[in-house]
């Protein structure tokens, strides 16, 4: 056993969570920020939080586990996943084990579920492979690779976490009579994907994609005001990400400034945010 180090980005979905878990496509896209796990081989010590799900990955032997992360946890930034596959990486680095892609992907899954349940694998898929996806649930999942898009968000951040595994069965507890609007969401998503390269047609996909996910349920008060705002400052377009319930709001600009500016005025934490392709380096 030796040293390792494993890594995994964090993620924004453009379009399509929650109607993903139906079997709807969505769009998501690594980002420049993610999770990065160190193994050093001496007394097993890791945070407490992450005893579980860390004793069940590490190799045998005693591990120092230090976790370090540029994603605020339970914001709907892909903090999980990212934790998820850096660990499953640095412990099979540790082993000297070379994973195939399905190994990796159902031990990551696992810890998926520990987290939140009945996951659609749309996080970890973006995580572990980077670059931006189309992905629609299996079984076997399907991941479609495509360009990396040359555009610019600003995340804002609600102050509040939302629970993935709880925001699922609210929306599990409204089906069938949801359905409409799940396949609304659905139907956006080709819409968004023609629209990458052009951001002044994205945006207002963006826009509505949010509302479709207030009509889920899934939505705030605090999260729909970070929406206004975003656009009251000329942002092309914007929505919660993630499971919503509290997290943040991705905004699409040109200029990021005036939007952080009036996220700053209105005492909200903000950071601009890019797509990363699938070769970036976690940092
Ligand atoms: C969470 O990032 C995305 C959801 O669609 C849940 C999932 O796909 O597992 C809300």
């Amino acid at each position: 056993m030796r040293a390792s180090t494993g890594r995994g980005h964090g993620k924004l979905i453009l379009a399509g969570e929650h109607a993903v878990v139906y079997g709807y496509p969505a769009l998501a896209t690594a980002i420049d920020r993610g999770v990065r796990v160190q193994l050093d081989p001496g007394p097993t010590t890791c945070p407490p939080a992450l005893e579980r799900v860390i004793a069940s990955v590490l190799p045998e032997g005693g591990f120092t586990v230090s976790v370090t992360s540029t994603l605020p946890a339970g914001r709907g930034l892909g903090s999980s996943a990212a934790l998820a596959v850096a660990l499953v990486r640095a412990a099979a680095a540790a082993r000297l084990e070379a994973l195939s892609p399905h190994e990796e992907w159902q031990r990551v899954f696992s810890i998926e579920e520990h987290f939140h349940g009945t996951p659609s694998g749309i996080d970890q898929a973006v995580s572990a492979r980077g670059g931006l996806i189309r992905y629609r649930r299996g079984p076997p999942p399907q991941i479609t690779p495509l360009p990396s898009p040359d555009l610019r968000f600003v995340v804002l951040d609600s102050g509040t976490s939302g629970e993935t595994s709880v925001m699922v069965r609210s929306v599990a507890a409204q089906h069938p009579s949801n359905e409409p609007t799940l396949r609304a969401i659905g139907e956006l998503v080709p819409r968004a994907e023609a629209a990458l390269t052009d951001p002044a047609k994205l945006g207002p996909l963006l826009t509505h994609n949010h509302h479709l996910l207030r009509r889920l349920g899934v939505s705030t008060p605090a999260l729909d005001e970070l929406v206004q705002l975003a656009l009251d400052a000329g942002a092309y377009g914007a929505k919660l990400s993630g499971a919503g319930g509290g997290g943040v709001v991705l905004a699409l600009v040109d200029e990021p400034d005036p939007v952080l500016r009036a996220a700053e005025r209105a005492g909200v934490a903000s950071f601009v945010c890019r797509p990363v392709p699938p070769d970036a380096e976690v940092p």
